[in-house]
């Protein structure tokens, strides 16, 4: 790790975050914005580096947040791995790094929601009810309590960057949202906190993700633009994975999520698949 001259503040409750972010907007300063649920890896530390790139003062929120996991999902198991969070973000020059207590964000009796419709029943919002309302209240709250200029988002998670991208749009929210390119292990297996989940066969077994959407990558520059073909070719690969089940294989309109069936524009292929229990995503755009 680098060594650095710590100068990051730790904000634990909205009104010191609402100071901290004040003052530098008292000085004209152009503040940019990473929301995270921690467990930090490459991928969340390369939207702070495009942050700093183009902002004078970067904002990351640690914030594991309940209302976008499902009842059966991983929330109480969620990695949280603070101490070494915070250290990452300090040697990466991190300015405020807000990490207020689930009390803190939902006060009891908080009954509002912010919800993108439509688009949020689409990709991850159909296998996950009620995730995307989740995203979109507690990114909404984030935005009010911090005030970026820019937020920045990975590209990893393409349907939270529609969605994100209408509630903005949507609700004339003032920031811009910039995204960025999806980070990789070596051997293609993209980053997440998830992926420490995964045992060593689990490990291998998860690049299925990665390769088929190689394949469709493969076929699509051969010119094939039949989404359904490519579709079949992609899904092909998991038929010989044991502990793989399939979630979605789809092809998308990158802004609306709805599905293609000819490949004129730009197109999006998503891939969502649970190895064991741990469910995994991928995505890559298809330029045409
Ligand atoms: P989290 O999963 O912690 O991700 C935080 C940000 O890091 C998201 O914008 C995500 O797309 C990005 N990211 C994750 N893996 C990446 C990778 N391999 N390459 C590039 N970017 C990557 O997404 C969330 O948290 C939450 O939904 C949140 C927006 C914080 C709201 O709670």
């Amino acid at each position: 790790m680098k060594a650095s001259i710590s100068t990051m503040q730790l904000c634990r409750t909205i009104a010191e975050m609402r100071t901290a972010a004040g003052a530098l907007k008292a000085k004209n300063l152009t503040l940019g914005f990473v929301p995270t649920m921690g467990a930090l890896h490459e991928g969340h530390l390369s939207l702070v580096r495009a942050a700093k790139e183009r902002c004078d003062r970067v904002a990351v929120s640690i914030f594991v947040n309940p209302t976008q996991f499902g009842p059966n999902e991983d929330f109480s198991k969620y990695p949280r791995t603070f101490d070494r969070d915070r250290e990452l973000l300090e040697s990466e020059g991190v300015d405020l790094l807000f990490a207020p207590s689930t009390e803190e964000m939902y006060p009891p009796g908080a009954i509002t929601y912010v919800t993108v419709e439509e688009l949020s029943e689409k990709l991850d919002g159909k296998s996950r009810p009620g995730h995307f309302r989740g995203v979109t209240t507690v990114v909404s709250k984030l935005f009010n309590i911090i005030q970026p200029e820019v937020a920045f988002f990975g590209q990893k998670d393409a349907a939270q960057v529609a969605v994100i991208r209408r509630m903005v749009r949507d609700l004339n929210l003032p920031v811009e949202i910039a995204a960025c390119p999806i980070v990789r292990e070596p051997d293609g297996l993209a980053m997440s906190s998830r992926n420490r989940y995964l045992d060593a066969n689990q490990r291998k077994t998860a690049l299925v993700l990665s390769r088929s959407l190689a394949r469709v990558q493969e076929l699509f520059a051969q010119g094939e633009r039949d989404a359904q073909n490519l579709i079949t070719a992609g899904k092909l690969l998991f038929g010989g994975e044991l502990d793989v089940r399939l979630d979605y294989f789809e092809i998308v309109d990158p802004e609306t999520l709805d599905a293609i069936s000819t490949l004129r524009d730009p197109a999006l292929v998503a891939v969502a698949a649970f190895v064991g229990s741990t469910r995994l995503i991928d995505n890559r755009l298809l330029q045409i």
